[in-house]
C-alpha cells in the first residue's frame, strides 16, 4: 500500500474561502473588518516567519491585522500592558501572542492576561476548560485542524482508535479533548501517548488513527504502525541540508518515507498540518468578531 496524501494545503484553502466570504458579511454589516493584533517577543526565526504568514493569510482573508513586536529584553509588566491595550481595543477581535515567549516573561501569567473573548489561540484556561466541557467558544487552531484534516480527508474519527503521541498544552492534550468528545467529527478512543510511556509501539500498533505531535523527527517508524492506519504528522524539524539555499528542510516526527508504505493516509511536512492551523485562526478571529458583535 502506498499512503494517500492528506493535502493541508487544498483543505486549508476551502476553510479561507469560507473565512473570507464570513469576513466579507461582517463588514458589510458593520463597517469593519475582523481584526487580529499579533505578538512577537524577540526574534526567533520561527515565530517570526509564523507570524508573518498569520498576517499575510489575514489580508488574504479581508480581514485586518495589527503588528506588534517587543525586543527579547522586554518584561512581563511589557508584554501584559500591551496585552490589556489590546484587551481594550475595540478594533481588535482577537489578540495572538506567539510563544513560545523570553525566558524572562512568564508565559502562563501572560496568557491569563488576554481576555477570553478575544483569546483565538484558545489557551486561557477558561477556553482551555470549555473545550473539556464540549462547550468551547474557540478551539486551539492547531489541533481543530487536524479535526477538519481528518473529517474533510473522509476518515472522520467516529468510533475509531485515535492514539496521540505527545502531551503539551498546545496539540497534545487538547487535540484529545476535542475528539473523545460526544459530538460530530469526534466520538473517538483515545489514548495519550508521551515521555513517560513504557512501550509506545504497543498502543501506536493499536491505532486506526495516529496523531504524532512529540516534538521529534522519527518518533514513529514504520514497524511502530498497523496496515490502513491514517497518520498525521503534526512535527516541524529544521534539519540541516547543505543542497537547500535556507540551508535547511523541513521534517515531521514521523518516518514519512518508511511509513507511507503501510498507512492509508498521511499528511506531508510541510503542507499538511501547517496551513490548517493558519486557516484556523482566521476562523477564530472572524468567529470572535461575530460573538463581539461590533
Ligand atoms: N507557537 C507554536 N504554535 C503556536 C500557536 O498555535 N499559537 C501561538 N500563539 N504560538 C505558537
Amino acid at each position: 500500500m502506498t499512503a494517500t496524501l492528506i493535502d493541508g494545503t487544498a483543505i486549508a484553502a476551502k476553510v479561507r474561502a469560507q473565512v473570507a466570504t464570513d469576513a466579507a458579511a461582517y463588514f458589510a454589516g458593520t463597517g469593519k473588518k475582523p481584526g487580529l493584533a499579533t505578538v512577537l517577543v524577540g526574534d526567533n526565526a520561527g515565530s517570526q516567519s509564523y507570524v508573518k504568514s498569520k498576517r499575510k493569510a489575514c489580508a488574504e482573508a479581508g480581514m485586518e491585522s495589527f503588528g506588534f513586536e517587543l525586543p527579547k529584553t522586554a518584561t512581563q509588566e511589557e508584554v501584559e500592558s500591551l496585552v490589556a491595550r489590546l484587551n481594550a481595543d475595540p478594533n481588535v477581535h482577537g489578540i495572538l501572542v506567539q510563544l513560545p515567549l523570553p525566558k524572562q516573561v512568564d508565559e502562563n501569567k501572560v496568557l491569563l492576561a488576554i481576555t477570553p473573548r478575544k483569546d483565538v489561540d484558545a489557551f486561557h484556561p477558561v477556553n482551555v476548560g470549555k473545550l473539556l466541557i464540549g462547550e468551547p467558544d474557540f478551539m486551539p487552531c492547531t489541533p481543530a485542524g487536524i479535526q477538519q484534516l481528518l473529517v474533510r480527508s473522509g476518515n472522520d474519527p467516529d468510533g475509531k482508535h485515535v492514539v496521540v503521541c505527545g502531551r503539551s498544552n498546545i496539540v497534545g492534550k487538547p487535540v484529545a479533548a476535542i475528539l473523545v468528545q460526544k459530538a460530530k467529527g469526534a466520538n473517538a478512543t483515545v489514548t495519550i501517548c508521551h515521555t513517560g510511556t513504557k512501550d509506545m509501539a504497543a498502543f501506536t500498533r493499536q491505532a486506526d488513527i495516529l496523531v504524532v505531535a512529540s516534538g521529534r523527527p522519527n518518533t514513529v517508524t514504520a514497524d511502530m504502525v498497523k496496515p490502513g492506519v491514517v497518520i498525521i504528522d503534526v512535527g516541524v524539524n529544521r534539519i540541516e541540508d547543505a543542497t537547500k539555499k535556507s540551508g535547511f528542510r523541513l521534517v515531521g516526527d514521523v518516518d514519512f518515507d518508511g511509513v507511507k508504505e503501510k498507512a492509508a493516509a498521511i499528511t506531508p511536512v510541510p503542507g499538511g498540518v501547517g496551513p490548517m492551523t493558519i486557516a484556523m485562526l482566521l476562523a477564530n478571529t472572524a468567529k470572535a468578531a461575530k460573538l463581539a458583535g461590533k
